[in-house]
């Protein structure tokens, strides 16, 4: 039976959570026309809160309507929907875990069909076949306060709403990530050059956000280990940032890694670490690829650790537990198959989450056109993400999942439901270039 897996884990602010599996952020596209919570979010949260987990993260939470990682986000940006959110938050604690916001603005990540120049540090593109993303425009000092005004704002309304928690988004090549990497952040202000002018933006949505929520609400970071790309925000510079964090009080550090460009977060990525060297296949390959890094945390940081990616067996959960390296395991994409995987982790019942959690593979047979290698891959990290959106939206619409999708279907229903989506949003119109 396990034993560590179920212990309770007292946070420095005070709140506890009831065992050391958390249910890791995953978007989940179900929001209404005005960018506001449904009866979906409560039909997927309830499933999730009842199937066992001590902590379930949100999907990414905008704080501006102008800028979406996605069109169901939900945003909070004075369009109302407080009910809506209660409810919500009431489905997703129904079983006495922690529910946390992940609060998050997708900066240079924004979609073309949203926004025409999408703020960011610089106007640096991402370096992405296709023609999906827009080149970015540099923001304003002004804008950057308005950004961290906006994230500390959001926390504010989800305390208010009955989340127990908020997560602030600095991963996987999302704004405050860009604003860390020294590719996308080419800023000569106190934004961008040192290290520390390119963590400040974080460090300061950070600290407003304390300034909202108060001294016993937990706030996490989600934080890439490294970018994986020559130059970028390596780990050595993360092992800084984490003492930073450690110095402002944050109650879980949550380690991931990649972007848009590099996503090792699937999996997916060429492995090319920033320091020019090629990650080590093993490091990425096996089942926790960032545990590894996470030794290395360890004596920098006092802070609550957890790690996700990859994660599927009880044993190496347990195992990454006893060996001190970290206090939570994070689950993402077994969670949109069998919401009640943790409790059965928990009870024994199962030894491992089930093969399907494996990286979906394209067969570029099933094109019906002839495609580069760089096409193939992004239809095969689109498909393979695809796959588990719609597993999600069908978990919200009170649907049994469906694991018959190839990666190039998945990809397809994925697209058709993102136009559709799109479509439903109210008073939309596209920001221009
Ligand atoms: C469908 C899907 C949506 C995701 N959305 C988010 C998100 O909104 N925020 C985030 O930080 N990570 C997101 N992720 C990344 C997961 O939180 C997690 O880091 C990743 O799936 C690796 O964990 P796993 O191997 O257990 O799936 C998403 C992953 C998937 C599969």
């Amino acid at each position: 039976m396990p034993q560590l897996l179920s212990q309770s884990l007292t946070l420095p602010c005070g709140a506890v959570l009831p065992n050391r599996i958390a249910k890791a952020a995953m978007t989940e596209g179900l929001a209404d026309g005005m960018h506001r919570a449904t009866d979906k979010h409560v039909r997927l949260y309830r499933q999730w809160s009842e199937g066992g987990a001590g902590l379930l993260i949100t999907g990414n939470v905008q704080v501006d309507r102008s800028h979406l990682e996605r069109p169901g986000n939900l945003v909070i940006d004075n369009n109302g929907g407080l009910e809506a959110l209660r409810a919500y938050a009431k489905a997703g604690t129904v079983a006495g875990n922690h529910l946390w916001m992940q609060i998050n603005h997708p900066g240079r990540q924004t979609l073309r069909d949203l926004h025409g120049a999408p703020l960011a540090p610089s106007a640096v593109p991402l370096k992405l076949v296709g023609d999906k993303f827009a080149p970015p425009r540099a923001m304003t000092e002004a804008q950057v306060l308005d950004v961290i005004r906006r994230f500390a704002h959001v926390a504010g309304v989800a305390r208010e709403a009955g989340f127990t928690g908020v997560q602030v988004h600095a991963a996987h090549g999302y704004l405050l990530s860009q604003f860390l990497s020294p590719l996308s952040n080419l800023r000569t202000d106190a934004w961008g050059g040192s290290l520390e002018n390119r963590a400040r933006v974080l460090i300061e949505a950070v600290r407003a956000t304390r300034k909202t929520v108060g001294a016993d609400f937990p706030i996490s970071v989600k934080l890439n280990s490294a970018d994986f790309q020559k130059g970028g925000f390596d780990s050595e510079e993360c092992l800084t940032v984490v003492r930073w964090l450690g110095d402002e009080g944050v109650d879980l550090l949550e380690i991931s890694g990649g972007n848009y460009e590099q996503p090792q977060m699937l999996g997916h990525g060429e492995g090319e670490a920033a320091d020019g060297q090629v990650v080590r296949e093993s490091t990425l390959r096996r089942e926790a690829y960032f545990l590894e890094f996470a030794q290395q945390i360890r004596p920098v940081s006092k802070m609550p650790l957890m790690i996700t990616g990859g994660f599927r067996s009880r044993q190496v959960m347990e195992d990454a537990l006893a060996s001190g390296a970290l206090d939570v395991v994070g689950i993402g994409r077994p969670m949109c198959l069998d919401p009640a995987v943790p409790r059965k982790l928990l009870e024994g019942s199962i030894e491992a989450t089930s093969s399907h959690e494996r990286q979906l593979k394209l067969d570029p047979k099933e094109l019906g056109f002839d495609a580069d290698q760089a096409t193939m891959n992004l239809i095969e990290v689109f498909g393979d993400l695809g796959f588990y959106c719609m597993q999600i939206i069908l978990l919200g619409h009170g649907q049994p999942v469906d694991t018959s999708m190839s990666c190039f279907q998945a990809f397809l229903r994925y697209q058709q439901n993102e136009a559709e989506t799109l479509a439903r949003l109210e008073n939309w119109q596209p920001v221009a270039a």
